[in-house]
């Protein structure tokens, strides 16, 4: 079955996260620190907060106003940053399913102690680069150590409820069916029955799209790849019309994974959907087998597209930076695997994404540029398997041509490494998870703007010259 929305559907821009509302917090946090103050006798820190509640005359009150409560406190901080997970139907990150939600009094009560503990170990909300790169990127899940406290003071000084007429509105989560907004075009795989006897299965499904799903070749904002219960990760791909389809001939179209999140570009920015185009799923499904388990799956993938007389100015490429020739020899804690690509344009980064399997420990990308100067342009300390995340940069990164990223990933075949499977083997590339991947993969364009065109873009980024750069890119990123 194919479907595809009606072309005069509605443009809408992705919406990350819930809106904020601003009003109320600058309020809310004076109250806050002066309860902290006066149970941690902290002075300097009601001097603040004195200081500030004068100028925001509605954090004064009584004594009782002064107690952190559920409705006036608490909710605002689970709004914006744990519902868009915790909540029945919440975004699902490839299986990464949140257990409860956390939306009404009754249903966060019970998890109060648990909410505290998850939220002062910055377990939750889920986010692995370092600290230091606090602000760096849109995309990024943290608290304040002010709404941690908050949270903490609140679950350790009876969970209260206060007011309900205190609580912000209900966050409208109506949107959220697809993350990226109102798609333009929906391609469904073929259903398909992932047999009792697979565990991990491997299968390639394919859609040609014809006339009638995408008339022409249009610019893509945003794809988003979503499987059912079974699938454990798809890298999608396109072959272009009469180029066959050998493995290593698409053209990338993103991917999903476990705790990954659509792909979604910065104004201006596009990729290439090309009339004709065969989409390809390539599926990697996992669960366990035996009599019963065996499970229909229908993948699908939407794409907003951008309108068709947008001022487009940088082409997206999205590939790794990759080594496969690595032995990770038993027991090791912390194997060193190294890899590198210099940039011969001067280019933007638009994201980052590290990608290992269960003996990933940690990565980082640090840029070597001409002048001799290096940067880091990102660190993840705790690499989580469970969560493949995409680094947006909220402002896009330059390299000058000529900069040499490397990429760095370190691996943990030690028994101390709770994810691993099997610390008494030596691990190299492969497709299994308990194989491993050395991919640092990178979203950029080329700095200097060009008038984005069909025909321009096919000559130049989809002709027989770049095509082979494409190639060499895509060759490993479907395995
Ligand atoms: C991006 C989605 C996402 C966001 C945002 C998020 N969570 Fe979670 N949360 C999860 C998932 C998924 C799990 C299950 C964890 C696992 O299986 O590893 C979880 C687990 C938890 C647990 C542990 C439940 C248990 O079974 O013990 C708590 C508590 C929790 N989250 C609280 C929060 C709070 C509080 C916030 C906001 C400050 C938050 N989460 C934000 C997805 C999310």
């Amino acid at each position: 079955m194919r479907r595809f929305a009606s072309p005069q559907s509605s443009w809408r821009l992705a919406v990350r996260r819930p809106a904020t509302r601003v009003a109320g917090s600058t309020c809310r946090l004076p109250q806050v620190l002066l309860r902290l103050a006066t149970t941690s006798g902290l002075a300097l820190i009601a001097a603040a907060a004195q200081a500030h509640s004068t100028a925001a005359p509605a954090a004064a009150g009584s004594a009782v106003d002064q107690e952190i409560t559920f409705y006036r406190d608490v909710l605002p901080i689970l709004q914006d940053n744990c519902q868009t997970c915790h909540r029945p139907g919440g975004d699902n990150y490839t299986g990464m399913v949140a257990p409860m939600s956390l939306i009404t009094y009754d249903e966060v009560r019970p998890w109060a102690k648990s909410v505290a503990r998850n939220v002062q170990s910055r377990t939750m909300p889920p986010w692995y680069a370092d600290e230091a790169f606090h602000g760096v990127f849109e995309n990024e899940r943290t608290l304040t150590q002010q709404e941690i406290d908050t949270v903490v003071a609140w679950a350790t000084s009876g969970a209260r409820p206060g007011d309900p007429a205190h609580a912000p509105d209900p966050v409208d989560f109506a949107t959220h069916g697809w993350r990226i907004g109102e798609p333009d075009l929906i391609v469904d795989a073929p259903r398909y029955f992932v047999p009792d006897d697979a565990d991990t299965h491997y299968v390639t499904h394919t859609v040609t799209l014809d006339e009638s799903m995408l008339p022409k070749s249009r610019f893509i904002k945003a794809i988003e790849w979503r499987g059912g219960p079974a699938v454990h990760h798809i890298v999608g791909y396109g072959f272009l019309p009469g180029r066959g389809q050998e493995r290593g001939t698409g053209y990338g179209l993103g991917s999903i994974a476990p705790g990954e999140e659509p792909m979604q570009f910065p104004d201006g920015y596009a990729k290439l959907l090309v009339a004709g185009t065969t989409v390809a799923f390539s599926m990697h499904y996992h669960k366990e087998k035996g009599p019963g388990t065996g499970v229909w799956d229908q993948s699908q993938v939407a794409f907003a597209f951008y309108p068709e007389d947008a001022e487009l100015h940088h082409f997206v490429d999205h590939d790794p930076i990759g080594n496969r020739w690595f032995d990770i020899p038993p027991g090791h804690p912390e194997w060193k695997v190294g890899a590198g690509r210099v940039f011969e344009r001067d280019t933007t980064i638009i994201a980052l994404h590290p990608h290992m399997h269960l003996r990933g420990k940690s990565a980082e990308y640090v840029a070597h540029y001409p002048d001799g100067s290096e940067e880091t342009l990102l660190s993840v300390p705790a690499w989580d398997f469970n969560w493949q995340t995409d680094y947006s940069f909220a402002e896009p990164k330059r390299l000058p041509a000529g900069t040499r990223v490397e990429y760095t990933a370190i691996f943990d075949n030690s028994e101390a490494n709770p994810a691993n499977p099997d610390p008494t083997v030596s691990v190299d590339w492969g497709q299994e998870t308990w194989d491993e991947m050395m991919l640092g993969y990178v979203t950029y364009s080329r700095t200097q703007p060009e008038r984005l065109t069909v025909e321009g873009v096919l000559a130049e980024h989809f002709g027989v010259t770049e095509f082979e750069d494409v190639e060499a890119g895509e060759d490993i990123a479907q395995d």
